[in-house]
């Protein structure tokens, strides 16, 4: 199994939450590794382009008022089969259907205050990071 890298956010429902320990916990615990993380507040612009794949559905306005509602965190997590991996730790998009033990059964309230984002393939992931990150703020493990 090929070591990836996948791009995941703490949602702003999650940090005023004061969630972002316990999320990182359930990231280590399951082996993945930080390589990069830093708070942002997401501009509009910015919130905009990111879920730009998704500005013809009807959540998209409310979409982007969420993600720029309050600060996030977003980080470069890497590990064996990462982008799967971290799908699965997350759990599904509505968390009426997520699976207990993973994150949005355990801390989102609604389908669109679900506490985390989580690339969905390895070229997506990809073309998150570098949207958020340089390659000089990437930081691979040397031990
Ligand atoms: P999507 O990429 O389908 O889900 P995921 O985050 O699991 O990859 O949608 C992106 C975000 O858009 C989702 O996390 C929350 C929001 N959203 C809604 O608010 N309502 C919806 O019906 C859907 C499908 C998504
Ligand atoms: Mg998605």
């Amino acid at each position: 199994m090929a070591l990836e890298r996948t791009f995941s956010i703490v949602k702003p429902d999650a940090v005023a939450k004061n969630l972002v320990g316990a999320i990182y916990q359930r990231f280590e615990a399951a082996g993945l590794r930080l390589v990069a993380a830093k708070m942002l507040h997401l501009s509009q612009e910015q919130a905009e382009g990111f879920y730009a794949e998704h500005k013809e559905r009807p959540f998209f306005n409310a979409l982007v008022s969420f993600m720029t509602s309050g600060p996030v965190m977003v980080q470069v997590l890497e590990g064996e089969d990462a982008v799967r991996k971290n799908r699965e730790i997350m759990g599904a998009t509505n968390p009426k259907e997520a699976l207990a033990g993973t994150l949005r059964a355990d801390y989102a309230d609604s389908i669109d205050e679900n506490a985390v984002h989580g690339s969905d393939a390895v070229e997506s992931a990809a073309r998150e990071i570098a949207y958020f990150f340089t390659d000089a703020e990437l930081c691979p493990r040397t031990r």
